[in-house]
């Protein structure tokens, strides 16, 4: 079974969506451990909760981002874990990180790529006034939101909706979307040729 790890900073209701899908087999992969660069992350109390094991250390542990990321390039080999799961991890991933892990590293985002990249891309579209956001899985890449596309679901923002509702019914899509495309990159679905996924 292939091995996966998955990364959180925040709130972690991805990361407990997916392991949920592992537990109950929806997912069929390991969780080598769960990683976190945020001590007080829900991530880690919804992690342990659920019995799956769990890193914790921040770049201000380390001299540099390039050694922070080296602690956890060694982590991935010692684990052997072949695919990393981003679940709301807010920092850039590094070159070195990336070259190691190239097209092994997923990531979700709450708005159609490439619109509304960064970190309040729900409040954003929301506040543009679009009538159409959504939800985006991509490859990741040293860029911010940048990689290939997998999927993408969009979600239509009601008349006289609040963002609260919006931000809900992004996340419900989440919860559907990101499991879906986990489980095409495990069964070897996905190819990358260039900027296109092409889903076999
Ligand atoms: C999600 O909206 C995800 O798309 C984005 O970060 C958020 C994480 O939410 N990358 P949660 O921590 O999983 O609740």
């Amino acid at each position: 079974m292939k091995r996966i790890a998955i990364f959180a900073s925040g709130n972690g209701t991805n990361l407990e969506n997916i392991l949920k899908h592992v537990r109950r087999r929806r997912i069929r992969a390991e969780v080598a451990f769960c990683f976190s660069d945020n001590p007080k992350a829900g991530a880690l109390r919804r992690a342990r909760r659920l019995g799956f094991s769990t890193i914790m250390f921040t770049p201000g542990h380390f001299p540099s981002k390039k050694l922070y990321e080296h602690e956890l390039t060694r982590h991935i080999k010692r684990e052997k874990v072949d695919y990393i799961i981003l679940a709301g991890y807010m920092r850039v991933l590094g070159k070195e990180f990336i070259r190691v892990s190239r097209n092994r590293i997923l990531n979700i985002h709450p708005a159609i790529l490439p619109s509304f990249k960064g970190t309040h891309a729900i409040k954003d579209a929301y506040d543009y006034g679009v009538k159409v956001t959504g939800v985006t899985v991509h490859f990741a890449d040293d860029s911010v939101d940048g990689g290939p596309v997998i999927s993408q679901e969009a979600v239509p923002i009601q008349s006289g909706e609040s963002l609260p509702s919006l931000e809900k019914r992004i996340h419900q899509v989440e919860y559907r979307l990101y499991p879906k495309a986990i489980n095409l990159l495990l069964n070897g679905k996905l190819k990358i040729k260039g900027r296109r996924v092409i889903h076999k």
